[in-house]
């Protein structure tokens, strides 16, 4: 019988019509996911939203689309031609507020997923404020958080301050800082480490020290007009900025922020201030929390919580639409939440997720979240149009040169003016 003609053409007809459908589907399997995730730490949290994702979804296969660079200056620009050229990854890491909303959803990249958020009760377990006010467009939704990093955090190497005589307390002043930058300088280490070969590493720095002097109310106003660019706060945040440039590492334009991080390990340098996918590279290292490392608010920033948060968007005209569905489904439950923000530093955006599953550090963060005025970050893309990002940017990068005071400011007014936000 198996030698039957007709049978065999049959199997063979069979065969033909089976094999579209199963590359089909097959193909339907696959998701691209885009992001910059790819030092240690990044890496690890990023591959364990993909293992909660296969897990939930048997037989998913992954294209990992990554760009090497922190803060995604450089995956964005590959992004923004993949856009344009129409080509889109099914899926891409964006920042909520200006980031998305004018990046991507005003020039209709993207396709809305609020019926995810009502038929998986979304609506009760993320913060409203963000969801509302950073992701929302014409009553639509457009991305789902990954996670919450905070932006405003000093680092230290525990056993380096110990060895120079210097405690660090609950918060920290400007003078305590400068004092123990001193105290470190004169033993021959620089205190200050930073790893700034991408701008937006001093430009991080930057933003803290400026959020420590303005705070949380003239940072509102800052990016809403009611408080100028060359205001005297600015302008003494500024100043302090220039100040710490006198303890940075001075290999910092040759480092990218985890190689920085990696210094502070070593005990190259004591302190970084960096947002807290930091965290990740201590945990990626096995680093003991408050035995090995520390860290308490940036200078003058206690009380605020300067929000740096990872969403996931869909594609229009997503390759592969159901998968993609399914993949912001898993970063939305809260396995994948809990699995990756251990790692990424970040604290997950759900708020119903089981604290005691997280460490000292995530435990800060958790209550800085809950109690503390949230500002959005300006160098992470959400306080303002990317025109401004860019000018902070540059503006940062001619200081680090000319020192010049004046012309910071002025160069932020200058920005300002023609930024349909942060006049
Ligand atoms: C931020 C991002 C974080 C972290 C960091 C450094 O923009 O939100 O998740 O990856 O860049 O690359």
């Amino acid at each position: 019988m198996r030698n039957n003609p007709y049978l065999v053409a049959l199997a063979s007809l069979f065969a033909l019509l089976q094999a579209p459908l199963t590359s089909h589907a097959a193909d339907e399997n696959k998701l691209e996911v885009f992001s910059w995730w790819t030092s240690g730490g990044e890496a690890a949290a990023l591959d364990a939203l993909f293992s909660v994702y296969k897990k939930q979804n048997a037989g998913a296969e992954i294209i990992n689309a990554t760009v090497t660079g922190g803060g995604g200056f450089a995956a964005r620009s590959v992004l923004q031609t993949r856009l344009v050229g129409g080509s889109p990854p099914d899926t891409w890491q964006s920042h909520p507020g200006w980031e998305l909303l004018g990046q991507y959803v005003e020039p209709g990249y993207c396709e809305p997923i609020t019926d995810l958020y009502k038929s998986n009760g979304w609506d009760r377990a993320f913060p409203k404020e963000l969801v509302v006010d950073l992701m929302t467009k014409d009553r639509q939704i457009y991305a789902v958080l990954a996670g919450i990093h905070r932006g405003n955090v000093l680092w230290y190497n525990t056993k380096l301050l110990e060895k120079n005589g210097i405690k660090v307390g609950d918060t920290i002043t400007y003078d305590q800082f400068f004092a123990a930058c001193d105290k470190l300088k004169a033993a021959g280490i620089p205190a200050l480490g930073v790893g700034d070969s991408q701008v937006w590493a001093s430009a991080e720095l930057f933003e803290n020290t400026l959020l420590g002097v303005v705070g949380p109310k003239g940072w509102t106003d800052l990016f809403s007009g009611a408080m100028q660019w060359d205001d005297p706060k600015v302008k003494e945040a500024i100043k302090l900025f220039g100040k710490m440039q006198d303890f940075v590492n001075p290999d910092h334009s040759a480092l990218s922020w985890d190689q920085a991080m990696k210094a502070l390990m070593e005990g190259k340098v004591a302190f970084s201030s960096m947002g807290d996918w930091a965290d990740g590279e201590f945990l990626k290292a096995n680093l003991k929390e408050k035995e090995d490392f520390g860290w308490v608010s940036h200078p003058g920033t206690a009380g605020s919580f300067i929000i740096v948060a990872d969403g996931f968007t869909l594609a229009k005209g997503a390759p592969h639409k159901e998968a993609a569905l399914a993949w912001l489904k898993s970063i939305g439950s809260k396995e994948a939440q809990e699995a990756f923000n251990r790692l990424k530093g970040s604290i997950p955006a759900r708020t119903d997720v089981d604290r005691s599953k997280f460490d000292a550090y995530h435990q800060w963060s958790m209550d800085s979240f809950a109690k503390d005025k949230p500002v959005a970050s300006c160098v992470h893309g959400e306080a303002a149009p990317a025109a401004f990002q860019q000018a902070l940017n540059d503006a940062v990068t001619t200081f680090l040169v000319d020192k010049d005071i004046d012309h910071f400011a002025n160069a932020l007014v200058q920005a300002a003016r023609q930024s349909p936000s942060a006049k």
